[in-house]
């Protein structure tokens, strides 16, 4: 029997695409998600592609005894990926308690169980939103973290200071925080990939939604931005590449041999791509064309950032491998599927 991995929101976009990468390298993988975002369909589709079904558990992470029922029965744990969180910026905006409450208060009650159930090793999901808008590009993980734009980036914030001063007291606990940059694409099955609720809020699903016809417009936020295309700049990474980072981190926590026990890495490609260019290619990559307009810049956006990975290629030893065109087609794929577009 592999060894035990507890995957947090793993139903969802990029906690659904690490459990097939820990499965396909033996972990006997285990998932708490509450849906609030995510279906239990995805559960069905892990299984299709991997030909394991992961244990799964429903129910929210502020309830803090349903969290230690859970340990009681699931003894082998050995690693956590916590996901599970809210992160929909405009959201966070209106509701700043629940994103505070949810995505705090979730990864205090995991700390708490990890100590008590004496579970030492954590992959935390954070973010490059931490970086606000650097005064030095690319971005290390060294680059003076700025003020968060919104109520969802600052929980991302907190939580890394959180886990900071938990190591300090909780001598046990390895941490790695990997720091995402704008994940994108689809399992190349097309049966797992990104599900928006309502109107999408993120670039690419609203491009393969217009696309597939069911949103009239891509309204493109700024074009007189102090870059090329004068359209915001972002480092656009595979969420297949960036699941495997998950996998990679939590070996290297297993068989940790360093000091160090709570690291960060940057997670992207190092490119930084426009809004305008990611159109472009998508309509290379898959012959379809997308129908935008310019509007006004949208409040909070930074207008560029993109990763230094050097920290991640050489001490994680991680590398983003996948093209940004076959990303592209990967996303449109798993629309196309959705839709039932031929
Ligand atoms: C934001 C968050 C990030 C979070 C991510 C997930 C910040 C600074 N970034 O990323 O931390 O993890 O959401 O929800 O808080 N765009 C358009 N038209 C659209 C949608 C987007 O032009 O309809 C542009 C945006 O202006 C931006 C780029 O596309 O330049 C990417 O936007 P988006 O996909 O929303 O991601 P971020 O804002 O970069």
């Amino acid at each position: 029997m592999g060894r035990q991995v507890l995957v947090t929101g793993g139903t969802g976009y990029i906690g659904s695409h690490t459990v097939v990468e820990l499965q396909a390298v033996g972990f006997d993988v285990v998932i708490i998600d509450d849906l609030s975002n995510s279906s239990a369909d995805v559960v069905d589709n892990i299984e299709k592609i991997s030909g394991i079904r992961p244990a799964f558990e429903e129910f929210n992470l502020l309830d803090l005894a349903k969290l230690e029922a859970f340990f009681e029965k699931y003894s082998r744990i050995e690693a956590i990926i916590h996901f599970a969180a809210f992160k929909a910026v405009g959201e966070s905006v209106a509701k700043p308690l629940s994103y505070y409450r949810n995505n705090l208060v979730s990864l205090m009650n995991i700390l708490d169980c990890m100590s008590k159930y004496k579970i030492s090793n954590l992959v935390f999901s954070s973010s490059c939103t931490v970086y606000g808008q650097p005064d030095q590009l690319p971005v290390t993980e060294n680059t003076p973290k700025k003020d968060a734009e919104s109520p969802y980036g600052n929980t991302k914030a907190i939580s890394e200071e959180i886990l900071r001063d938990v190591v300090k007291v909780n001598n046990a606990l390895k941490v790695i925080a990997l720091r995402y940059f704008n994940p994108i694409g689809a399992h190349p099955t097309s049966l797992i990939g990104e599900l928006p609720r309502g109107v999408p809020n993120n670039l690419v699903p609203f491009i393969t939604q217009t696309a597939a016809g069911i949103r009239q417009q891509l309204s493109v936020f700024g074009n007189d931005y102090n870059t090329e295309d004068g359209s915001c700049i972002r480092d656009y990474i595979n969420v297949v590449d960036l699941a495997k980072a998950h996998v990679i981190a939590i070996d290297r926590l297993i068989n940790n041999t360093n000091d160090d026990r709570h690291e960060f890495f940057n997670v992207g490609t190092g490119y930084g791509a426009s809004v305008l260019e990611i159109v472009n290619t998508f309509e290379e990559a898959t012959g379809v064309k997308v129908n935008y307009k310019i509007v006004d810049r949208r409040p909070g956006d930074v207008e560029k950032i993109y990763a230094d990975t050097t920290i991640a290629n050489t001490v994680l030893g991680w590398k983003a491998e996948t093209s940004l065109s076959d990303t592209l087609l990967s996303a449109w794929n798993w629309e196309k599927r959705l839709r039932n577009i031929g």
